[in-house]
């Protein structure tokens, strides 16, 4: 039987974090052995709001290495570059005849953006949701892997496919959220407030690319205090937070002796920071050298890449061919 079709866009911005493996490339690895797996780097999505393209050529092979490093296999999932599949180009533009002004305005992400850039709100912006479907039908995919910040512009995704199949006839499945039914793993940051992301605070974030001094600074400064003074004292959240950092890269073990030292009013956090540290430093270095290896190897990512794109193509052409015919697009 045909596997079902999953696609997730992956951005080359920045570097990735502990958030994004747990939140997301963990699932990809997940996912490749299940499904018919579509993952891309978003290269024209990150033209939306200017960044200098002379850095774009580092930020994408960057990105490239660091999810095969981390477990992506090229092998299982068809993984490409985006701008080397045109046929999304072609089909953005008939999906942008279906899609209204109104309510691309009324997109939170677009909003945001304006707020922020008031200088720059392009059409590309307005338009990003647009792309995004034209991303995951390109291939008929029935589920995309993506958080909650991305839950609207998927409702809009479905809209848009349903648009099509009404004017047009039945062409694309309307594509749904997928996760594996657990609560999605969010990494907290380690100052304290909300979750590990590119943008914040540096220093409270632990990226795939730390060398092992820097992961041992960024922990050890993570906030702390004094320690609980009775035993069953509640646990502050900055001291939950390092322990759901630890239940994700040490042994239960490790884990279950810390938590009972702390319900006993006996815990050092000094101890507990340097451990995680080392478990931390053991998790994340052969993820790093491996990325930095694959980096270097240009001949083996110009391999995949074109492997990917050839795979991504294929299946585009198809569905390319389809919604030309039902469109009416064929005159002799
Ligand atoms: N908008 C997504 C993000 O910000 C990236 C993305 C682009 C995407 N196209 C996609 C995600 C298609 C899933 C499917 O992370």
């Amino acid at each position: 039987m045909a596997k079902e079709i999953v696609v997730s866009g992956i951005r080359p911005t920045g570097f990735l974090h502990l958030g994004n493996y747990f939140g997301a490339i963990r699932n990809y690895v997940r996912m490749q052995e299940d499904y018919d797996c579509y993952f891309f780097v978003a290269d024209w999505h990150s033209l939306t709001t200017h960044p200098d393209t002379k850095l774009l050529r580092e930020h994408v092979l960057r990105v490239v290495s660091e999810n095969i490093a981390a477990g992506l296999d090229p092998d299982k999932a068809c993984f490409y570059v985006q701008s080397a599949v045109p046929e999304i180009a072609e089909l953005y533009l008939y999906l942008n005849m279906l899609a209204y002004k109104g309510e691309l305005e009324k997109t939170a992400t677009f909003k945001d953006k304006v707020r922020l850039n008031p200088e720059n709100v392009n059409a590309g912006l307005l338009t990003y949701p647009v792309l995004q479907t034209a991303d995951i039908i390109i291939h008929r995919a029935k589920y995309v892997p993506v958080g909650k910040d991305q839950e609207q512009h998927l409702e809009m995704s479905r809209n848009f496919a349903q648009r099509f199949n009404h004017r047009y006839g039945e062409l694309f499945p309307e594509p749904g959220a997928f996760n594996y039914g657990e609560a999605l793993v969010k990494v907290p940051s380690l100052d304290g407030a909300g979750k590990m992301s590119k943008s914040e605070n540096q220093y409270a974030t632990i990226y795939l690319s730390d060398d092992d001094d820097l992961i041992r600074k960024k922990l050890m400064k993570a906030k702390t205090d004094a320690g609980p003074e009775t035993p069953g004292s509640e646990m502050p959240d900055y001291i939950s937070n390092l322990f759901q950092i630890m239940a994700l890269v040490s042994e239960a073990s490790t884990l279950e002796q810390f938590r009972a030292d702390f319900d006993a009013a006996n815990i050092r956090y000094g101890d507990m920071k340097k451990q995680l540290a080392e478990d931390m430093v053991q998790f994340i270095r052969p993820i790093r050298e491996k990325a930095l290896a694959i980096r270097k190897d240009e001949a083996y990512l110009k391999k995949i890449m074109d492997k990917g794109a050839e795979r991504a193509r294929e299946s585009a052409v198809k569905t390319i061919a389809m919604a030309r015919e039902m469109i009416g697009l064929h005159y002799l």
